[in-house]
């Protein structure tokens, strides 16, 4: 069981913190060019890593929680309810025009646009699970929780490993 434990931490430090400072550097006061105008597309992009850094928190809220000796179940249910909230909306942070080609920094690969039935899917996909968790969190059985988050991350990775540039991690 602690070995489950710990890969369930693994998980989540791995996919919470994947992008961790990839928003942070892009444009800071020090920087002496000129800004230009950023395309709706930008701007929508810059959102959508503001709206993953909020979900990525809700998630290693619980990731902190399973930790301890013993887990603060409404904090969990917070986590959950943030995860699963973001995950409804997740869809709409990818309008058109805001990938690659919008001119910002952006992780988002030209699949999500290209292959939108399969991104589509991969967001059902956390949907679902998050769905899940959320349900568990609010019966507060830590060992469904452990394993609905688990799937959760599968389901987050599994996204990122198709849709999402793995050297901008
Ligand atoms: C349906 C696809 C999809 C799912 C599911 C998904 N992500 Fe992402 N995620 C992306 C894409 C695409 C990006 C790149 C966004 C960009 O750079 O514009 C991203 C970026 C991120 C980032 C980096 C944000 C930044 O500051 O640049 C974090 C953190 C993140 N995701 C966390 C998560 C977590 C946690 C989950 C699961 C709870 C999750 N993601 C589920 C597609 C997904």
């Amino acid at each position: 069981m602690a070995r489950m434990w710990g890969a369930t931490v693994a998980l989540i430090a791995a996919v919470a913190g994947a992008g961790a400072g990839v928003g942070a550097g892009a444009a800071t006061a020090a920087d002496p060019t000129p800004a230009a105008p950023v395309s709706a597309g930008g701007k929508a992009a810059v959102a959508r890593q503001a709206h993953f850094e909020d979900q990525a928190a809700g998630f290693k809220a619980i990731g902190d929680e399973l930790k301890k000796e013993t887990p603060d179940k409404a904090a969990i249910q917070a986590g959950a309810d943030k995860i699963n909230a973001t995950a409804q909306d997740l869809p709409s942070w990818f309008p058109r025009g805001s990938g690659p080609e919008a001119g910002v920094k952006t992780a988002a690969k030209a699949e999500v646009w290209t292959d939108a039935a399969g991104f589509a899917d991969a967001a059902q996909r956390l949907q679902d699970e998050t769905a899940k968790l959320q349900q568990v969190a609010m019966a507060g059985d830590l060992d469904a929780i452990r394993a609905g988050v688990r799937a959760t991350g599968a389901a987050c990775a599994g996204c990122h490993a198709k849709y999402r540039e793995p050297d901008k991690h």
